[in-house]
Formats: structure tokens, C-alpha cells, sequence
């Protein structure tokens, strides 16, 4: 894995030599955001040899590389998701490849469903710990002794000095930010009701798809990691609507102009 890694790197460093301090991992509503910023150079997933190509339409499969004002980032518009039926080690390969690339700070973004009976549909929530209970861990298989140890803490994964920023920033912008605990299940297909009380059982606030995996691989290597959900709607069961993609499409657009405002703040404070 590691020297897949290392002809990743080289196959970008042919492309360019840009040097990012924060990578920024786009969800759902927020694929835009990297043309808003000062681009720099793109390098489309495809290009980059072995590398896990997604699948899910509208999501776009590439690296941007630029500046949000003047801060160097390194984007990922498009994040790898295990239900397309990659292995967990291949899900946070992009991720272990922007820290590698010199990143120092991984933002996390996703849609997810609303655990918390409090959230509603459009909900910002700043994620403050996460369970990955019910998916395998990223880390399994032979350790990666060039990017971290064996069994890596994470007791603070995301990072209480990051999450002051977000809370400072969100007042900045004048955006309202709730905070809570990010379930990851591996869907593809939505949660039962069942499995919703379960999740709030274990202490979750939202639940989705992605994400804690990524911020596992990331601390492992040693970044500091935060993260903000979109409650795009209300968990299974607890509403009588039936859950689709579109609807989480909507909610997610619906916000996304709030949500890019607080994440260009975020990583200019960071
Ligand atoms: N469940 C899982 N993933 C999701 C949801 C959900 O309700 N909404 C957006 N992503």
C-alpha cells in the first residue's frame, strides 16, 4: 500500500509541485466550492494510476489544488465511498494521499441523516466525536510504519483546538452551527427505524456514510482533523417520509451558499 501511495504521489508531483496546508474533503451540495477559489491545478482522479474512481453521479472525481484567499489547499471534489465496493484501505487512500502531498490539517464535509430529535433538514453540525463501530476499520491489514503507528490513539480525532475555530467562525458569519456525533454506517441503502434507535442508543447525533473513515486514516498519519455535517433530513423512522437521494440532494443545495461561507471562514482561521 504504501509504495501505491508513493506512485500516486509521483503521478501528481508530474502534474504539479503545489504544496497544500489544509485538504478539504467536499460532501454533497458543497462540489462547487473548488471553483469558487484561486485554482491553481486540477488533477482528475482518473489520471492518477490505481486510484479508486467514484461512481456516484454528481459527485466529481478530482483533486484541485489553490488558494482559499491566501491559504494553500488541496481539494477533493469527489470523496470514495466502501459501498461502491472499494476496501476501506483504498476509501482513505485520496485522504492519506493529501496529507502525503504535505497537508497538515484535513475538513471533513458531508450530508448525513439527523439522529438528534432537536436537528432539523439543513442543519450545520459540527461533528465532535464519531462511531465506526458497525464498518470495518481503515487501518486493518499491515500497519503503514512510514505514516503511523500500529494502534493509534483517538481520544480527540477531531480536534478541540479546530473545533474552537469553527465555533468562532460560525459566530464570524453569523451561520448556525449545532455540534454531535457522527455515526458512519456503510450503506448503500438508508437505515432501518431500528437501526436509527440503535445509532442513538450509541450516543449518535447524525448518521451517514463517509467520513469517519477518512478522519481515522488521517490521524493515524498524524493530521489534525475536523468536520461539519449537513443534516440534509430527518433519520429513518422519524418522520413518515420515505428517504431518497434527492431529497438529501435538495436540502444539501438548499444550504450549501451558508455552508461555503462558514467553510472558506473555517479554513481562513485555521
Ligand atoms: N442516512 C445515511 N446517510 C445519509 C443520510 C441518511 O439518512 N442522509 C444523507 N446521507
Amino acid at each position: 500500500m504504501y509504495k501505491k501511495l508513493m506512485a500516486c504521489v509521483e503521478s501528481i508531483r508530474k502534474k504539479t509541485n503545489f504544496k497544500p496546508e489544509v485538504a478539504l474533503i467536499l460532501g454533497s451540495g458543497l462540489g462547487d466550492y473548488a471553483d469558487g477559489i484561486k485554482v491553481e491545478a486540477t488533477v482528475d482522479y482518473s489520471d492518477i494510476e490505481g486510484f479508486p474512481v467514484s461512481t456516484v453521479t454528481g459527485h466529481k472525481g478530482r483533486f484541485v489544488f489553490g488558494y482559499v484567499e491566501d491559504v494553500p489547499v488541496v481539494i477533493m471534489q469527489g470523496r470514495v465511498h466502501y459501498y461502491e465496493g472499494y476496501p476501506m484501505s483504498e476509501v482513505v487512500l485520496p485522504t492519506r494521499l493529501m496529507g502525503m502531498l504535505g497537508a497538515k490539517k484535513l475538513f471533513l464535509t458531508n450530508a448525513a441523516g439527523g439522529i438528534n430529535e432537536t436537528f432539523e433538514p439543513g442543519t450545520l453540525m459540527m461533528i465532535t466525536d464519531h462511531i465506526t463501530t458497525a464498518v470495518p476499520n481503515p487501518l486493518i491489514g499491515k500497519n503503514i510504519e512510514e505514516l503511523g503507528v500500529r494502534f493509534p490513539d483517538m481520544s480527540e480525532v477531531y480536534s478541540n483546538r479546530l473545533r474552537e475555530v469553527i465555533r468562532e467562525a460560525a459566530k464570524e458569519c453569523g451561520v448556525k452551527i449545532r455540534e454531535g456525533v457522527y455515526v458512519q454506517l456503510t450503506g448503500p441503502s438508508y437505515e432501518t427505524p431500528a437501526e436509527i434507535r440503535m445509532c442513538r442508543g450509541w450516543g449518535g447525533d447524525a448518521v451517514g456514510m463517509s467520513t469517519a473513515c477518512e478522519a481515522i486514516a488521517a490521524r493515524h498519519m498524524g493530521l489534525e482533523v475536523c468536520g461539519i455535517s449537513c443534516i440534509t433530513n430527518l433519520a429513518a423512522g422519524m418522520s413518515t417520509a420515505k428517504l431518497d437521494h434527492k431529497e438529501v440532494q435538495e436540502t444539501a443545495d438548499r444550504v450549501s451558499a451558508e455552508f461555503k461561507k462558514l467553510v472558506t471562514q473555517v479554513i481562513v482561521s485555521m
